[in-house]
């Protein structure tokens, strides 16, 4: 299967998922973020990690749509003026821009809880004990142990590390709360994705150890991709607005490190992936073409 096929499949899912019932506002402005134009990346990690470990696609649908959901809650709750205060997302207005503050944040707290229901009510081919064990992985990494922790060291870092035009601030713990607050605002959703896939493949613990040293490693490259997109992209590449990190005094590998040394350290983390993919068994084509990518916009 391919990447574009993939993501097909997902995208028919996501807006069958999601009907727009009574009251309408709130399903409108859930589905609004949700159907808007992402790159799918975790809901397709997710369904191409179940087939490499030997995992029937259709049983990590829903998990992989509930993945997307939640990724979507966070893009929303992140956009709002109390966090990032973005204007747009996915190219278009953020969703507190068309819907309202009060919308925005009732449309996240809804996804966050609509998204484990989608896993409860269309798994039906998941054994009692696979679908606990998905749910548990999902109110992990959704929680205030998972991304919520690191957007919470993200907001407090903000302005902390990095003064305007100053000397950067107790460098060693900057450097470790970043990898903290990078690993949990971004690779926690990485690993529950990989994660997922693999339990419902029926991985081994082994195998579930190296699925998620993966998507750790992924997730830490990822987030230092757009970190340096940021500062090197454009909005019509990324359809949001860019250069705000640098603004808002944001800690991130290019604040910390400078470019060049980002980039380095972002080539380095996406050459373990391969190294983990080789090693462990699980080579795929399609994480080898998302590796591309990622270097291709960000490392050189
Ligand atoms: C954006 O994620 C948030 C980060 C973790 C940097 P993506 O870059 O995957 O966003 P979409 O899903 O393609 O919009
Ligand atoms: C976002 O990090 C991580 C989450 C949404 C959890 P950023 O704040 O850097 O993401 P963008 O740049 O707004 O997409
Ligand atoms: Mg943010
Ligand atoms: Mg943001
Ligand atoms: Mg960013």
């Amino acid at each position: 299967m391919q990447m574009n096929n993939y993501i097909e499949i997902i995208d028919k899912k996501l807006d069958e998922y999601i009907k727009i019932e009574y009251p309408e506002t709130i399903f409108k402005s859930m589905k609004y973020t949700v159907t808007l134009p992402g790159k799918r990346l975790r809901p397709v990690m997710c369904l191409e990690t179940c087939r490499v470990l030997g995992g029937e696609i259709e049983d990590a649908i829903p998990a992989a749509c509930a993945v997307e959901m939640l990724h979507a809650q966070t893009l929303i709750h992140d956009d709002l003026p109390c966090m990032d205060n973005d204007d747009y997302r996915r190219g278009k207005l953020t969703n507190h821009k068309v819907f309202g503050e009060a919308i925005a944040t009732l449309a996240g707290d809804a996804l966050l809880t609509y998204a484990p229901q989608i896993i409860t009510k269309y798994s039906d081919n998941l054994s009692s004990s696979v679908l606990i064990r998905v749910l548990n992985e999902y109110f992990q990494y959704a929680g205030a142990r998972g991304v919520i922790a690191g957007q919470v060291v993200d907001m407090e870092s903000e302005g902390k590390y990095i003064p305007e035009g100053g000397n950067i601030i107790n460098r060693q713990e900057a450097e470790k709360t970043l990898e903290y607050l990078h690993i949990h605002k971004t690779s926690d959703l990485f690993q529950l994705a990989m994660r997922t896939g693999a339990i419902i493949a029926g991985a081994d613990d082994d195998k579930l150890s190296a699925v998620t040293e993966f998507a750790k490693t992924f997730g830490l490259a990822f987030q230092i991709a757009d970190d340096i997109l940021d500062e090197i992209s454009t909005f019509e590449q990324m359809g949001k607005t860019l250069g705000k990190d640098k603004e808002e005094g944001k800690l991130t590998y290019v604040s910390l490190f400078g470019l060049e040394e980002a980039k380095c350290k972002l080539t380095c983390l996406l050459a373990k992936c391969h190294d983990i993919m080789n090693e462990q068994n699980m080579y795929s084509v399609i994480f080898a073409e998302i590796i591309e990518k990622i270097i291709q916009r960000a490392g050189k």
